[in-house]
């Protein structure tokens, strides 16, 4: 099969028009993208992202007048927002805390690169955590774009390191035509990982390695969220892809549960 892969390393480098009807996989390694995947495989019903902290407070006073018990979750500068029930740890996401319920989700980067995706045919939440899930659902996919969420306009190592282990996995299946940032990605890719195999027990802590020297995953560590770091490392940990539907405004599991 004849597939082409695109990579943009940051959302202000892709017009959301360019992205319409076509299949998108947005990545925010640490932590958002790897904490809605978390969310949902720790069994929550869906994880609604919204990009303004009003909106959150909005839409959970909704829910409350409803009678429903949704969770608020997600971060500025990294920590829990105030009034908040959750942060951005993906260790937060625990089914004793979220399963069976909706999370309102906001973060500064990650839940701002999905509504940047909404033009899209499908977007699906993608980490290092759920690589082989979404491979699953893209396999068929002629043409594929991966979204780095980036910080601030920027380009944020850690995601274009991520864009770069999807780039490997995808394009080894016949021949792929490549955009420059997707080459940019792999060679990071293949730099963080150490030329390591996906199934190399080592994979893990070599790449936990290589996000703390980031700014962000510096950032990370001196909140006191270290292991994190390991957690958004770990290859393949979980069984369950999230998918996007900007028009159901929610993230909902297409299949699994953690292993
Ligand atoms: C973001 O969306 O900017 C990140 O997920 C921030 C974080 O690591 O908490």
């Amino acid at each position: 099969m004849n597939r082409s892969i695109r990579v943009h390393l940051a959302p202000a480098l892709i017009d959301p028009q360019d992205l319409a009807g076509r299949t998108v996989l947005v990545i925010d390694l640490l932590r958002a993208t790897t904490t809605i995947s978390y969310a949902l495989a720790a069994g929550a019903k869906e994880v609604v992202p919204y990009v303004k902290v009003e909106e959150v407070r909005r839409a959970a006073e909704e829910a409350r007048q409803c009678g429903e018990a949704v969770i608020c979750g997600g971060e500025r500068g990294g920590c829990r927002i105030e009034g908040f029930n959750l942060g951005n740890s993906p260790r937060e996401y625990t089914p004793e805390v979220v399963a069976g319920r909706r999370v309102l989700f906001t973060t500064t980067n990650g839940t701002r690169a999905l509504d940047h995706a909404r033009r899209s045919d499908r977007i699906l939440v993608a980490c290092l955590a759920n690589l082989s899930a979404i491979e699953k659902v893209v396999i068929d996919a002629a043409a594929i774009d991966i979204l780095c969420a980036g910080g601030a306009g920027s380009v944020i190592r850690e995601d274009v390191v991520a864009a770069g282990a999807f780039v490997a996995r995808l394009a080894r299946a016949g021949s792929t035509v490549l955009n420059d940032s997707a080459l940019v990605a792999l060679d990071s890719w293949r730099a963080a990982s150490r030329g390591l195999a996906f199934e190399n027990p080592q994979l893990t802590s070599t790449l936990a390695a290589s996000l703390a020297e980031g700014e962000h995953g510096r950032h990370v560590i001196s909140l006191g969220y270290e292991d994190d770091l390991a957690l958004c490392a770990a290859v393949d940990s979980l069984d369950v892809a999230g998918e996007f539907d900007p028009r159901g405004r929610s993230v909902t599991a297409l299949r699994g549960r953690v292993r």
